[in-house]
């Protein structure tokens, strides 16, 4: 793209990185990419660390949502684009620059994303997709580095997104959704049935729908996820395949590691589950979805996610407590959990005689619960009866 938006546009070229936590084990990498950009007449690169906010801003309020696209599918990709979109656009400010440029393709979602977070931040901006322009294929390209002497190293052939939150692996032999994901399409978690035989418990601490803690022990919000990330690798956790529906209406076949958000998504919506009534679990859900939608379709700055939001925030005041989990061949499992504020009483469930519960009550509950429903089972007959 550098080499490409000089040659087509004599533009001076800048260049920009956002350090969401990908490739973590491997640092370096951010140098890498600097040196080359440099070599290829970048003007200026900006590497900026965007962890701490992509966690605190984006991660958290995830998790808070129960976010999972399809009920399925972590958004862990799609949280990220917004704040990266949002550091372009104030670096482009801040430079005076005037044109935008990713590197989505014209058939995915994280341009949706990218493209109306960045226009909504600075509508004087163009974005610029040269992925649409060039129409090139993933060989082409390849061909046009080679030609221009750009090295292309690490070429893999999957394509491949990654930050503290997940991995996606699309493309290749991935585009058979009739065919099982290859084990090399995997990178971050051992095969289930390679992990220890032997299960793992952990307890996830939560403050106000936050994870806060391990076994007790308080850490801050990137070395937690990242000790849930290398739990989770070790047993298998988090491997997702997904017939996907993309906000541009394609069904595409993807592939996650997400073992970190599985297992605080699932530890989070138990404890919630705990504390909450069944009115507001039942409420909570649909609005856990239509979040999960939004974030997922880019619509990150429709102000209904804020009214959304609002309501969520409300309802994870009182997330407070802590989830066991087992972690085991690939599964991870909520087994207990404790709060404060836990919507359960032994003595009213217990089935033990000693229970406080009035069950006479039940005689006078349930006709009136059931009144419509009976009249209207009823009356299903009678139209039955009348039609013949
Ligand atoms: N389908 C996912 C999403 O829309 C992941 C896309 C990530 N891109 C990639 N090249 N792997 O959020």
């Amino acid at each position: 793209m550098i080499k490409w938006l000089q040659e087509t546009y004599s533009a001076k070229v800048y260049t920009f990185t956002a350090d969401l936590g990908q490739e973590f084990a491997d640092p370096t990498r951010f140098k890498e990419i600097e040196e080359k950009a440099y070599k290829l007449g970048a003007v200026k690169h900006y590497t900026v660390d965007l962890k701490e906010r992509f966690v605190k801003d984006y991660v958290f309020p995830a998790i808070k949502a129960n976010g999972l696209y399809q009920g399925i599918y972590p958004l862990s990709t799609a949280v990220g684009r917004p704040l990266i979109a949002i550091e372009a656009i104030k670096i482009a400010k801040k430079e005076g620059i005037s044109v935008v440029a990713h590197g989505c393709t014209g058939k995915g979602n994280d341009q949706i994303r990218i493209n109306i977070t960045a226009n909504a931040y600075a509508p004087e901006i163009e974005v610029l997709q040269p992925l649409i322009e060039w129409n090139m294929g993933r060989d082409e390209e390849v061909k046009y580095a080679e030609r221009h002497g750009i090295p292309v190293n690490k070429y893999k052939k999957y394509s491949i997104d990654e930050n503290l939150f997940g991995r996606s692996a699309e493309c290749d032999i991935l585009e058979h959704p009739e065919i099982e994901p290859p084990e090399d399409s995997r990178e971050w978690t051992i095969a289930p049935e390679k992990a220890p035989n032997e299960p793992e418990y952990i307890t996830i601490n939560f403050e106000e729908g936050v994870p806060v803690g391990l076994n007790g022990e308080k850490m801050s919000s990137i070395d937690l996820l990242r000790t849930l990330h290398d739990l989770g690798c070790k047993h298998g956790v988090g491997r997702i395949e997904h017939m996907e529906d993309r906000a541009i209406g394609l069904k595409s076949r993807e592939t996650y590691e997400v073992p970190a958000a599985l297992m605080l998504i699932k530890a989070h919506k138990d404890l919630e589950k705990y504390v909450c009534t069944k009115q507001e679990n039942s409420f909570k859900n649909m609005v856990d979805q239509r979040w999960s939608e939004l974030a997922y379709e880019g619509l990150w700055v429709d102000p209904l996610k804020d009214a959304l939001d609002a309501f969520i925030n409300e309802i994870n005041k009182k997330v407070t407590g802590s989830v066991k989990v087992k972690l085991f061949k690939g599964s991870a499992e909520v087994v207990a959990r404790e709060s404060p504020y836990g919507i359960y009483d032994m003595n009213l469930a217990t089935y033990e005689t000693a229970s406080t519960f009035n069950q006479n009550l039940s005689y006078g509950f349930i006709p009136l619960f059931g009144l419509q429903s009976k009249m209207g089972f009823l009356i299903k007959k009678k139209i039955k009866k009348n039609k013949k």
